[in-house]
């Protein structure tokens, strides 16, 4: 079986199917109810496998710029289907490793494959079915949106009928035929997650496709990241906007200063931190009383005081016994919260000093 996004010719509603190619299916527009009749060739899809194996597969890898180590030993294997962010402050190593692994640089160390094929030795196979969204996308200046996505589609030797398309999910639908030197830096990065969609690549590499995006923008390409999940796909996603990437991917890893210091599920690297959730309290008036009584709790790790609202860094079983605290000792609740620890704070941890 094969995935593949057809448009309905009548509500042109994008819709993905999975085939076996040679045979003919039957599709049943969800949106309009139109129905079609196709045949698939036999080469001309891409496949996409399922049983969970190493997509992304990164040997330590290394990577010197004169006496800098921008890459340092660094391992990781990202399962297929699996959505990995990979998160680092500013210099860190992530556009490096990303560029290493789609073979755009020469590396020091290490052996990188995708799907099992071996980046060196035959980077044309090996990069078929990647879609990269570069942290500096390049285009035409002079050409149009919808002109640049068929140099792109060409190059990709994928349909230009999927151009316009993806153009549109991308809600650039108003500016399909302006030149793109008079694009906006979201308005350049939404075409290069158009381009990074040409071909519906079973794996996609983006590197910080939130850069420069309004929140309706950032919301798209998570939307869409989830939905090339729901496809199968393996997304690497190299990102700064923390919840994002907490809210979309299966696992992360993080680099700090070329070496990749924590690779797991957020939740696991919030366990091994030993991370407490805090309860938020939004009071009618905070006395010391209230603070104190609760500060001597067992349990409690920590009370910080926000004007009317207090945050207690507290063992999750306290809870109950600090409502019961405030409200003992005079307090009027007037909001309560619970607040869960932040890939932030995560982040923040492993990357400090
Ligand atoms: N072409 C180059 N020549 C010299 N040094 C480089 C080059 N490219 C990157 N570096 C250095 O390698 C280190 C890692 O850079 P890289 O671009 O991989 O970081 P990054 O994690 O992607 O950062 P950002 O979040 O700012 O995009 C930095 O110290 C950077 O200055
Ligand atoms: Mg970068």
């Amino acid at each position: 079986m094969v995935s593949k996004t057809v448009m309905c010719p009548n509500c042109k509603n994008q819709i993905t199917i999975e085939v076996t190619p040679g045979n003919k299916t039957i599709i049943t527009c969800p949106s309009c109810g139109a129905k079609g009749q196709f045949t698939f060739p036999m080469g001309n899809t891409v496949v996409r496998t399922t049983g969970g194996s190493e997509t992304i597969q990164v040997k330590n890898l290394t990577k010197k710029y004169n006496d800098l180590k921008a890459v340092n030993d660094v391992s990781f294997n990202i399962r297929e289907g699996e959505i990995f962010g990979f998160l680092g402050p500013n210099g860190a190593g992530k556009t490096t490793t990303i560029k290493a692994i789609l073979g755009l640089i020469h590396t020091d160390t290490g052996q990188i494959k995708i799907n099992g094929i071996d980046i060196k030795k035959d980077e044309k196979q090996a990069k078929k079915h990647v879609g990269y969204l570069p942290e500096k996308i390049a285009f035409y200046d002079n050409l149009t949106a919808l002109q640049n996505m068929y140099f792109y589609a060409e190059m990709k030797n994928v349909p230009k009928t999927e151009c316009k398309p993806l153009i549109i999910e991308m809600g650039l639908e108003d500016v399909v035929n302006k030149k793109v030197g008079k694009f906006s830096k979201g308005m350049q990065q939404r075409l290069g997650m158009a381009q990074a969609l040409l071909g519906n690549p079973p794996i996609l590499i983006l590197d910080e496709p939130s850069g420069g995006l309004d929140p309706r923008g950032v919301a798209l390409i998570r939307n869409k990241i989830r939905e090339m999940k729901n496809k199968g796909s393996t997304v690497f996603v190299s990102s700064h906007i923390l919840s994002e990437v907490q809210e979309v991917c299966d696992r992360v890893g993080i680099i700090s200063k070329g070496i990749l210091v924590a690779k797991d599920t957020v939740g696991n690297l919030r366990d091994r931190l030993n991370l407490k959730p805090k309860l938020v309290m939004e009071l009618e008036k905070v006395t010391d009383d209230i603070i104190n009584s609760v500060k001597k709790l067992d349990g409690v790790e920590k009370v910080d005081v926000l004007g009317v609202m207090i945050h207690v860094t507290c063992n999750p079983r306290a809870k109950s016994k600090i409502i019961l605290a405030v409200e003992e000792a005079g307090g009027n609740i007037l909001n309560i919260q619970t607040m869960e620890p932040s890939l932030e704070e995560v982040f923040m941890k492993f990357t400090e000093g």
